[in-house]
């Protein structure tokens, strides 16, 4: 086997942990996500769960695949628990579930930029939507997105991944920094301020059975845990700096992308006194798009926002091929690339029945996120908390001035609170499972 690849620099991984991050899930699904919820009451309970709960959950993903230096499946293995490599195999098929379905997502905003540069869906975004996110044209984007994907991934660590994030991350920040500044200007929009940013402490009480699930599993969504992702790039890195400093430093800019992308959304909706709370999973595309057609240079506007949403998806993506393809990289002679696209072929064709019709999407969804990613990122938990927690507490400190008490903090975190609250989102989910199957009616819930 070749020499394993590694990350050219410290910034270069930050960057590309930033970039999966930062995706679809900030940029699409958290506003909406927030307006469904009851606006700012959401944000707080979001936030402490990504600092309470999916910061210390991504140190046990960094501290795995930094030790192993193995893909998800193999790095149990390397650490001496060949039997969790059960563990990783659901993260690595989690990766390659999700991607099938992001993918087509992926395609619906390459079909948005075209739309918006000619102002195809301005005369009824409703329509438009129903009309391109399902069928041969959802499943040719679909194609296109995945080729984008496996083309950064086919070049490897440094030249296809750390390369391209080290363009797309900061594109994605400037571009959006610029539409919350546009923003800013229009009549109308201090409700938005306020809806988002100051939260309704009845609200958030009355609600936070529905809240809370939902803001931890957006919170290990958007942080990319549970899929090997995080696991996958530390274990690229071949070196000793801080863990928990480049933890912070991807958690806080992952967190800052998201609250702009509000700062863009909220704006616009309420100066057109459209309800943030409508639109489900076509949101950005039914919603948004329909106050695009609304506003003065909506064509431009609408291009620069499906373009930071095509940069935040592409630079996500990456990330889920990764884990799959580095597992047979670890473990075959064929070449990256060849593994890539024989890769990228599987998950397009896993993907195509999510681009027939928004009801399978949705169904994709749901069990990506109501199921594999709790249970997943519950067992690496009780892995780093209980199984190999000396030798994990002992990686965390490499490379750090971290005493043992913030190390010893961070592990009765990891032992806990976190999956507590990663068991709670887990039967919830599996309860919302139920009741999407029909198994269980509504009323009982
Ligand atoms: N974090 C990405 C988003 O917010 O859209 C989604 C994601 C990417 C989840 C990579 C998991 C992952 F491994």
């Amino acid at each position: 086997m070749s020499q394993r690849e590694t990350w050219a620099t410290r910034v270069g991984f930050i960057i590309a942990a930033v970039g999966s991050a930062v995706g679809l899930g900030n940029v699409w699904q958290f506003p909406f996500q927030t307006g469904a919820n009851g606006g700012a009451a959401f944000i707080v309970v979001y936030l402490a769960a990504v600092f309470v709960i999916g910061f210390p959950a991504m140190l046990a993903e960094f501290v795995i695949g930094r030790r192993a230096e193995r893909n998800p499946i193999d790095a149990f293995a390397r650490l001496g628990h060949r039997d969790w490599r059960v563990v990783g195999a659901i993260g690595t098929i989690s990766a390659f579930w999700i991607l099938s379905f992001y993918s087509v997502v992926g395609g619906w905003v390459i079909r948005y930029i075209v739309g918006s540069a000619t102002g195809a869906y301005f005369s009824g975004s409703e329509a438009y939507f129903g009309a391109i996110s399902a069928g041969p044209e959802a499943i040719g984007l679909h194609a296109l997105f995945m080729a984008l994907t496996v083309g950064v991934v086919a070049f490897g660590v440094t030249d296809g991944i750390e390369r391209s994030t080290k363009l797309m991350v900061p594109s994605i920040v400037v571009l959006l920094g610029g539409l919350a500044i546009w923003a800013a200007t229009l009549d109308g929009g201090g409700a938005g301020y306020a809806y988002y940013l100051s939260p309704d402490i009845d609200t958030l009480v009355a609600n936070i059975g529905s809240i809370l699930p939902a803001a931890v599993g957006q919170a290990f969504f958007t942080l990319s845990l549970g899929m090997g992702a995080m696991l996958t790039y530390a274990s690229y890195l071949g070196r000793d700096d801080s863990l928990p400093a480049d933890g912070a430093t991807i958690v806080v800019l992952n967190t800052f992308v998201g609250l702009l992308a509000g700062l863009v959304v909220f704006p616009i909706l309420f100066s057109l006194g459209i309800d943030p709370g409508s639109g489900g999973l076509g949101a950005a595309f039914i919603t948004l798009a329909g106050a695009f057609a609304q506003l003065p240079a909506g064509r431009l506007l609408g291009v620069v926002f499906f373009v930071v949403l095509l940069l935040a998806a592409l630079s996500s993506a990456i990330s889920l091929l990764e884990v799959v393809t580095a597992y047979l990289v670890d473990n075959t002679d064929r070449s990256r690339s060849t593994l890539a696209v024989g890769l990228g072929a599987a998950i397009f064709v896993l993907g195509v029945p999510s681009a027939f019709g928004l009801s399978i999407l949705a169904w994709y969804n749901a069990i990506a996120y109501n199921l594999l990613l709790p249970l997943s990122v519950f067992c690496l938990l009780i892995f780093v908390g209980w199984v190999d927690a000396a030798d994990a507490v002992t990686e965390l400190r490499r490379g750090t001035g971290l005493s043992e008490g913030g190390a010893t903090a961070w592990l009765w975190f990891v032992r806990t609170v976190v999956p507590l609250g990663v068991l709670v989102t887990l039967l919830l989910g599996l309860q919302s499972l139920a009741v999407r199957a029909g198994l269980i009616a509504e009323a009982i819930v």
